[in-house]
């Protein structure tokens, strides 16, 4: 069973919450993106972003805002990337100056086999690894999928397909290849990512590190 800090490298920061029955403010124009909103969705924005504010001031950043894109996409300082993600009373963001990466992606999903519907939509056709006690593959291919959306250019997502995702794993290193289309790859066709159980949730990490000058 790993965290986050255990997978991802040490330029990144992360900040973590558990369901301690706590809330978290929000602050000037966050509170807009969630105002029609039920409560429970409300307070998981507000964590997801007390998160975020804790990263990015072990980061050496003033407290401020983070605002929703178009697409959802929390929209980050100047001069730094990260994601986000909320399951299951867990509430995890990773942030890193643009320097060292250009995109980070983090999802955690329940490590369940996936409904049928969803399952037919994400994994289709695709074989899985050999089947192992305590892991469903098929959360870990759902959640590496969502992690590499996340890492992604939010122009481009209007053209993202979950089946368009060529996803390899390997068990044993418990890392993830996401092949993206053509049109799609930015600044990569493949992004590289890990992957590991900690308790219920299957955790991901898609990152793009800055390629050297
Ligand atoms: C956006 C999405 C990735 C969120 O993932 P999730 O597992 O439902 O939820 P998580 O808690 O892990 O992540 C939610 C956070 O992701 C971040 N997020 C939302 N949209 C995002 C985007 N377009 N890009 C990057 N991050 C995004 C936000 O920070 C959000 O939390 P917030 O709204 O409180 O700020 C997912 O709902 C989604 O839409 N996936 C794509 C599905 C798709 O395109 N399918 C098409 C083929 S079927």
């Amino acid at each position: 069973m790993k965290s986050f800090r255990e997978m991802l490298p040490s330029d990144v920061v992360l900040a973590t919450a558990s369901d301690e029955g706590q809330d978290a403010p929000l602050l000037d124009g966050e509170a807009e993106t969630v105002l029609n909103a039920s409560p429970k969705r409300q307070r998981s924005f507000a964590l997801g972003r007390d998160c975020a504010r804790r990263a990015l001031g072990d980061l050496g950043l003033d407290v401020c805002a983070i605002l929703s894109g178009p697409r959802g996409e929390p929209l980050w300082p100047q001069g730094v990337t990260g994601s986000i993600t909320h399951r299951s009373g867990f509430w995890a963001a990773a942030v890193a100056p643009s320097s060292v990466c250009l995109a980070i992606g983090i999802d955690a999903e329940l490590n369940h086999p996936l409904p049928a519907p969803l399952r037919e939509k994400v994994v289709g056709e695709a074989s899985l690894p050999t089947p192992l006690t305590g892991i469903h593959w098929e959360a870990v291919v759902f959640s590496a999928k969502e992690a590499t959306f996340k890492a992604r250019r939010p122009e481009q997502i209007s053209l993202f397909d979950f089946l368009g995702i060529e996803l390899s794993l390997d068990p044993r290193r418990q890392t993830f290849q996401a092949r993206l289309n053509e049109a799609e790859a930015w600044p990569l066709r493949t992004i590289s990512g890990v992957f590991a159980t900690a308790g219920t949730l299957i955790l991901t990490a898609a990152l793009i590190p800055r390629p050297p000058p």
